[in-house]
């Protein structure tokens, strides 16, 4: 069968090829610990999943508006307002399945062959796969470790030509937990608008955090009409599975995404949307202590990586990842991720699956227990050790 020549350029999150290989290992018997994979550990809290109960029992059980039940996008709004002071039209407010649709809407709606998008490297993969899907030119802005893996602003500007269209920002990030500072955000707002660019701000990690508040391009003066502006329940309540992302975007982009939306899923699940009502407007408690507990992981994590000859790690400000230096371990950051899988039973992502500039670091997921933390830890220093020690040399 032939395919489209577009296909070719269409990347993959590779997150589930390394969870697919753990798994394969561990059903000929070998204990592997999973920090691959960037989701929660805990349960979706309870009243949300009475939510979904309920709504099922009162029928939410059929097709609804594509765009999404007004009682939601009217929720949506009201937190947007709440938590970055801006007023939102519930009509610039689109749910989908999950948070990704709304980049693949977006960048698809957005861009074609002859325009440039500027983006993080390192960064979630699904952006550059979807900017180089479309035909677009993917315009890296490498993000350094001496810059606690935030961007270089001059560099950044540096990028901006007459085809810029699309700035994207993510914030938290994933996979390096580096969060932009107020006057990156400023910076960046200030290029935009002098620039007439569209910024797409992927915050869904926006309430794993854990120093300061959090900051929203979308808050700043002229940003709030060109900003494509992401977040959803997957990680702040542990909805992965559940699928529910919700953005708010400029006017002229509303009517497009719902025709995509239309062409493709038709709609978003009801009962779920009522339990997204849910999750927003009940006790936000459970993931107040959810933070609490991945920042105690995250100290142990960032201390123990710290403590390896070889391996170095920033503290990161947000989400759940690290994204540790593994260059003074004198082996490729690939063969490394695979000999710690395939050697010591710990499954984690060489920082090349997220672009170029990931070369040299890995990215571990600390969303498992202390425990599986230090076992964790205990495994990659025996590693480290047998390679300083020359026994894979
Ligand atoms: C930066 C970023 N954006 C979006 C998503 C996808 O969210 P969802 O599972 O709601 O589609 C992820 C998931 O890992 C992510 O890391």
């Amino acid at each position: 069968m032939k395919l489209s020549d577009k296909m070719k350029r269409l990347g993959i999150e590779t997150a589930f090829q390394v969870l697919a290989k753990a798994q394969a290992l561990e059903a000929k018997g070998m204990d592997v610990i999973h920090l691959e994979i960037g989701e929660p550990d805990f349960d979706t809290p309870k009243n949300i999943r009475d939510a979904a109960s309920r709504a099922l029992d009162q029928g939410y059980t059929h097709y609804c508006n594509s765009q999404g039940l007004i009682p939601l996008r009217v929720e949506v709004a009201k937190e947007f307002e709440k938590t970055r002071g801006i007023q939102v039209d519930p009509e610039r407010v689109i749910i989908t399945p999950g948070a990704k649709p709304i980049m693949f809407y977006s960048i698809l709606a957005l861009l074609q062959e002859g325009d440039e998008a500027i983006y993080p490297n390192p960064l979630f993969p699904i952006y550059e796969s979807m900017i180089n899907f479309t035909g677009a030119t993917a315009v890296p802005v490498p993000l350094r470790e001496e810059l606690d893996f935030r961007f270089d602003i001059d560099e950044l500007r540096s990028k901006v030509t007459p085809r810029t269209r699309l700035i994207i920002l993510n914030s938290p990030h994933n996979p390096t937990g580096s969060v932009l500072t107020e006057a990156d955000i400023k910076a960046i707002a200030e290029i935009a608008v002098e620039h007439d660019i569209t910024v797409f701000s992927d915050e869904i990690y926006e309430d794993i955090l854990y120093e300061g508040k959090h900051h929203s391009i979308a808050s700043q003066p002229g940003m709030r009409d060109r900003t494509i502006l992401l977040s959803g329940l997957s990680k702040t309540y542990a909805m992965t599975g559940w699928r529910l992302g919700y953005a708010m975007v400029p006017e002229a982009l509303a009517h497009p995404i719902v025709r995509l939306i239309s062409n493709s899923i038709s709609c978003t699940p009801p009962f779920i949307q009522r339990a997204a009502i849910e999750a927003l407007a009940g006790p936000q408690e459970s993931t107040a202590q959810m933070v609490a507990e991945f920042r105690r992981r995250r100290d142990l994590i960032v201390d123990g990586l710290n403590r390896i000859p070889g391996i170095s790690c920033v503290l990161p400000r947000g989400a759940f990842y690290v994204f540790p230096n593994v260059k003074g371990l004198g082996m490729d950051c690939n063969e490394f991720a695979d000999y710690l899988l395939n050697e010591h039973g710990v499954a984690v992502l060489p920082g090349t699956h997220f672009g170029v500039y990931g070369d040299g670091y890995l990215r571990l997921s600390y969303a498992t227990s202390q425990e599986n933390i230090k076992k964790a830890l205990e495994r990659i220093a025996a590693a480290a050790a047998k390679l300083s020690g020359g026994a894979r040399k």
